[in-house]
């Protein structure tokens, strides 16, 4: 059986609005953007799990709080059973080193102003886990692994001094050269260019595997997380919509979201149960998301009062297939 690394319970952010127009415009009561509404699902050893979905369906605030950048307003997070959220910093330091982020902007994700050896060489001083010769001889390695070769090539330079694509690399190793069990990737590659972005995955792919790593990994493109995980949850407006192994997820999608948003993928798969549905307008406000089902204002499928009036949980319907709709109760 494989262990259980990183499991989520009901996890909500609701980030307040404090100033601006929408604030002075309603500012009798508390507004709230619901970027994330009560979540759940679990991450096990070396498994890729794909969190998919729009822009705004709150996939990087989720990532976020995983490693503790953003603080949940409720909710846990349990990372082999114990509650980071609820740790102190103290604490959780040690955990640190096992959960990592690799950040969508390889252009702002590090330090203009330190070189490549410092960049690499400070998760190992900040944590204390090596001294002298031995942060040159792991910094040296983990270029290595990240295929920036020579290593000695790429230890001065700075980040402006580097591509994209070789930025990403550094923001790779940077993740990885305290050997941690878990890494969030948040569309680590939307910002590269189309050309390099299959060799940076494949090599991130291959890390995954050979250093046992778990990886959140955030993408709005199906059509990728179909290829690179095992697990996909599809998530609409803070809420997850379905979860389920990718080729079940691809092969007998169920919720009205899934089915649209695999209608837009311009892959043809003909052995696939494809809908021919579009999804009508724009994403709602998660400001004041709909009643009921979020996605009634634009599912192809609605079905009456039911899908304005109550909220669907997520249920399980077949193996390891969850969908959160009312068309499967
Ligand atoms: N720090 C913040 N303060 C207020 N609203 C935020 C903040 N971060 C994200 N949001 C809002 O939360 C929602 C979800 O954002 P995000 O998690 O970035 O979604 P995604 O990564 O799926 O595009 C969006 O409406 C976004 O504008
Ligand atoms: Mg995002």
């Amino acid at each position: 059986m494989t262990e259980t690394i990183l499991k989520v319970e009901k996890l909500k952010k609701w980030f307040p609005i404090t100033r601006g127009l929408l604030r002075s415009l309603f500012s009798r009561r508390e507004l709230y953007v619901r970027a994330v509404d009560e979540i759940d699902f679990e991450i096990k050893e070396r498994e890729i799990f794909g969190l998919v979905g729009e822009s705004g369906s709150g996939k990087t605030t989720t990532g976020r709080m995983l490693v503790r950048l953003i603080e949940p307003t409720s909710g846990k997070i349990l990372y082999r059973g114990k509650d980071i959220v609820s740790m102190s910093d103290e604490e959780f330091k040690p955990l640190r080193k096992k959960l990592q982020m690799i950040f969508q902007d390889p252009y702002e994700s590090l330090n203009p102003k330190m070189t490549v050896f410092d960049i690499l060489a400070e998760p190992l001083r900040v944590q204390n886990v090596a001294h002298g010769d031995e942060i040159y001889e792991r910094v040296c390695k983990i270029l290595e692994d990240v295929e920036l070769t020579p290593p000695q090539e790429f230890l001065q330079r700075y980040p402006h001094e580097l591509s994209g694509g070789q930025r990403q690399r550094v923001a790779t190793g940077r993740a990885l050269i305290l050997n941690p069990e878990f890494i969030v990737a948040d569309e680590p590659v939307s910002m590269l260019d189309v050309s390099i972005r299959a060799e940076v995955l494949n090599l991130m792919l291959q890390l995954s595997e050979t250093h046992g790593i778990a990886f959140l990994y955030i993408t709005h493109d199906l059509a990728l997380a179909r290829h690179l995980c095992d697990t996909i949850a599809v998530m609409y407006l803070g809420k997850i919509m379905e979860l389920a192994s990718a080729d079940s997820l691809i092969k007998e999608p169920l919720h009205p979201y899934t089915k649209a948003l695999l209608a837009a993928v311009p892959v043809p798969d003909p052995t696939s149960k494809r809908a021919e549905v579009t999804i009508k307008g724009e994403i709602p406000s998660p400001v004041n998301p709909p009643s009921g089902c979020r996605f009634h204002t634009r599912c192809p499928q609605f079905i009456g009062e039911i899908c304005k009036k109550e909220t669907p949980s997520l249920v399980e319907i077949g193996s390891h297939h969850y969908v959160a709709c009312h068309l499967y109760r």
